[in-house]
C-alpha cells in the first residue's frame, strides 16, 4: 500500500556547525501536525525519488518539526541535496513520524550517549525528560568542540532540569569510555545510544550484561553488506506476482521493477519500513532493525538488504 503523505514547507534553514544544517518544517496552510514522541524519524521524500528518515529534534507541538542534517561526503542523495539545493520556501512530502527508538518515560534513570549526528533524537529525548521531570546523563561525543552541534541548548536543558551534560571531543583528548558510562549507571536505568557503527557495536558490548529491554540503540548504516548474490525468486503471493532476484539487485530492487508498490525510505536494513511478512522460505537476514528472535523466526524480511538461502521465498506482498 502507497503510504499516506502530507506537504511539508521549509520554513527556515540554520547552520548549526561547519557541516550540520537544520531545517524547521511546517504545514503550508497551518494545520497542526502529528505529535511526535521523543525519538520518532520523519519520513520525507525528496526530489529524485529519494526517500530519507530523519530524527526529529522534538515533539512538533509548536506546530513544526526540526531535523538537523550532517554534509556526507559520501551521501547518496538526502545530505546533498538538503545541503546543496534545499531553499526557504520549497515543499517537500512528508510520511507520518513513526518511532522505531521509543523513550521509556518511567525509567528512573536515563543514560543517553550520542557521537555526532546522532544527538539529533537524543536532544528530543533530554526535552522529553526535562518536561516530565524525570533524571537524566547525557554523554555526547564529537571531534572537537566546533562539531558539537545543540551544545549550547544542552547545556540549558540541563541546567533548566534534572539533566547532566558531558561532553568528549578527540580534539582535546577527552575520550568516552561507554563501558565505564554504563558501569556507573543504575541496575534499572534505561541505555539509550545512538551514532556511528563502531559507537553503537561498543554500546551493545558495554550492555550486554543488562536486560534487553533497557537497552535502545538506533544505528546509521547497516554493519552488513545487502544482499545482491540474487539466484533466487521471490513469488509475492497477494499481487500473484513472480519476481526473479538477479544478481547485483537487492530483493526490493526486483520488487520495485516488477510495479509492486512497498514502502522504503533508508534502503540500508536500519529504520524497518520496508518490513515485510514472509509466508514461506528462509531469508539471508542482513538488517539490523530486527530482533534476534523475529531473525530466527523468519517470519519477516527486510528486503532493502536481506535476501534468500532458499531458492524461493514467498512474500506478503
Ligand atoms: S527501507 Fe529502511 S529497513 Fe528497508
Amino acid at each position: 500500500m502507497p503510504q499516506e503523505t502530507f506537504t511539508l514547507q521549509i520554513r527556515q534553514i540554520r547552520l548549526e556547525t561547519d557541516d550540520v544544517l537544520s531545517f524547521e518544517l511546517a504545514s503550508p496552510t497551518q494545520n497542526p501536525l502529528p505529535v511526535a514522541p521523543a525519538g520518532a524519524h520523519l519520513e520525507l521524500h525528496l526530489p529524485g525519488a529519494l526517500q530519507r528518515s530523519y530524527s526529529l529534534l522534538d515533539e512538533g507541538l509548536g506546530g513544526c518539526y526540526r531535523i538537523a542534517v550532517k554534509r556526507e561526503p559520501q551521501s547518496r542523495g538526502g545530505s546533498a541535496w538538503l545541503h546543496s539545493q534545499a531553499r526557504v520556501g520549497q515543499t517537500l512530502q512528508a510520511q507520518a513520524p513513526r518511532n522505531d527508538f521509543a523513550l521509556n518515560e518511567h525509567a528512573p534513570e536515563s543514560i543517553l550517549i550520542a557521537g555526532g549526528i546522532g544527538i539529533t533524537p537524543l536532544l528530543a529525548m533530554a526535552r522529553r525528560l526535562n518536561r516530565l521531570g524525570h533524571r537524566w546523563s547525557l554523554h555526547y561525543a564529537a571531534p572537537s568542540p566546533d562539531r558539537m552541534a545543540y551544545r549550547d541548548c544542552l547545556q540549558a536543558l540541563a541546567a533548566d532540569g534534572h539533566g547532566s551534560l558531558h561532553t568528549y571531543c578527540s580534539s582535546e583528548d577527552r575520550r568516552l569510555d561507554i563501558a565505564a558510562v554504563v558501569r556507573a549507571s543504575g541496575p534499572q536505568a534505561h541505555l539509550y545510544c545512538c551514532g556511528p557503527a563502531g559507537l553503537i557495536d561498543d554500546f551493545i558490548t558495554a550492555t550486554q550484561d543488562r536486560p534487553p529491554e533497557r537497552v535502545h540503540y538506533e544505528r546509521f548504516a547497516a554493519r552488513h553488506a545487502a544482499s545482491t548474490e540474487g539466484g533466487y525468486e521471490a513469488l509475492l503471493a497477494r499481487s500473484g506476482k513472480t519476481v526473479k532476484v538477479s544478481a547485483g539487485r537487492t530483493l526490493l530492487d526486483a520488487i520495485l521493477d516488477a510495479g509492486v508498490d512497498i514502502p522504503y525510505a533508508c534502503s540500508q536494513g536500519v529504520c524497518g519500513t520496508c518490513r515485510t511478512r514472509v509466508i514461506s522460505g528462509t531469508p539471508d537476514h542482513r538488517d539490523e532493525c530486527l530482533t534476534e528472535a523475529e531473525r530466527q523466526s523468519n517470519e519477516a524480511i527486510i528486503p532493502c538488504c536481506s535476501g534468500a538461502l532458499s531458492s524461493t521465498l514467498v512474500l506478503d506482498l
